[in-house]
């Protein structure tokens, strides 16, 4: 059986290097035929494995002969202690069912079980290698999702749509300290979104919680920008949040867009997400592509998505075992 160990901590240059030329070589068999889905960033990868996260612990595995590799995140977060979200698990192509993959998973697993969890879930695509495996091991699908991209530049800026009782507002980097806490409130919001049968449950946010997540993206080496729309009552009634893992790559993840519920019916989640646009076009001229999920029942945010012009890329699902 193939013997695992752990990563130093912090981990070093030469491990990092190998986590990195798994993510490679995983990357180009099982994205060959996903162009917008860029090579993995190395800056990406350091900042992953040196930055602990801010709402659990992170342990990192390596198969000792290199082949692959597995990264948990342990929540310590109250309300979330009884789960785990598996953040990777990768076996490199010309080593695969020949049981490194399961051999990772035993040793999750029995941290997992060391650190009483009773769930743990990850995120794999549909069709593909990762669903078989997950679904070998007893993991079910909670919630059906998509990747949408949108490919940036070719029209130029967009022209943005008049929102009469709102201005806009776009944030690089943290937000602003006297934000916070109205965008804390407007990200209570997410809680409408699909979560399908999650164990993970939804914490509060504060303003103190808002500038954690967002001083992790930067101290991990990204880059991040929020635009708004708020009230002259100085509410934040809708945003998007655009995050670069490395400010050098050419595809963006946007995370949340959210219009809270009063404010909803005026067009707001486009019109933050063409002002995300606007940003980029003046801003990121190295961004070719913006990627996004969204769950397959979400209804409301596939069409702001489709009359923006995202085009789906994959499927994926949010995949959870029972322990
Ligand atoms: C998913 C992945 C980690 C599997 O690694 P692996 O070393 O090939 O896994 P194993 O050899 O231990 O396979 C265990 C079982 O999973 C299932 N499985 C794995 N790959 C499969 C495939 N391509 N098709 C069908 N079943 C598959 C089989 O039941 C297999 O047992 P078998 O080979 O005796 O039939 C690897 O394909 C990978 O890195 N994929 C890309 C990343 C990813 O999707 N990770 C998923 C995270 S859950």
């Amino acid at each position: 059986m193939t013997k695992i160990n752990s990563l130093s901590v912090p981990p070093t240059d030469a491990e990092v290097d190998a986590w990195w030329a798994v993510q490679a070589a995983a990357h180009a068999t099982d994205a060959a035929a996903l162009p917008a889905v860029p090579a993995p960033s190395r800056t990406e990868a350091a900042g992953r494995l040196r930055v602990p996260p801010s709402r659990g612990r992170m342990e990192h595995w390596t198969a000792g002969d290199g082949t692959g590799h597995a990264a948990l995140l342990l929540f310590t977060e109250a309300g979330n202690t009884h789960t785990a979200f598996l953040d990777e698990l990768t076996v490199r192509p010309d080593a695969r069912r020949r049981g490194v993959g399961t051999a990772l998973w035993q040793r999750v697993r029995r941290e997992l079980l060391d650190q009483d969890r009773t769930s743990v879930a990850t995120v794999a695509d549909l069709g593909g290698p990762g669903q078989a495996f997950a679904e070998s091991l007893g993991f079910e699908n909670v919630l059906s999702m998509g990747w949408y991209v949108r490919d940036l530049g070719a029209d130029g800026p967009p022209p943005l749509p008049a929102t009469p009782g709102y201005a806009f507002h776009v944030w690089p980097g943290l937000v602003p300290d006297e934000w916070a806490p109205a965008a804390a409130v407007a990200h209570g919001a997410m809680e409408d979104a699909p979560s399908g049968d999650s164990e993970e449950t939804f914490q509060p946010w504060t303003a103190e919680r808002v500038h954690r997540a967002q001083r992790l993206v930067l101290d991990r080496g990204g880059e991040m920008a929020m635009a708004a729309a708020v009230t002259p009552a100085g509410e934040v009634a809708a945003y998007t949040a655009l995050v670069l893992p490395d400010p050098a790559g050419p595809r963006a993840l946007q995370y949340d867009t959210v219009v809270v519920p009063a404010h909803r019916g005026h067009g707001l989640g486009r019109a933050v997400k063409l002002r995300m646009e606007a940003y980029a076009a003046e801003q990121l001229p190295g961004l070719r592509w913006i990627g996004t999920t969204v769950a397959d029942e979400n209804t409301p945010m596939l069409a702001v998505n489709e009359s923006l012009g995202y085009r789906r890329e994959r499927g994926a699902g949010l995949f959870q075992l029972k322990l």
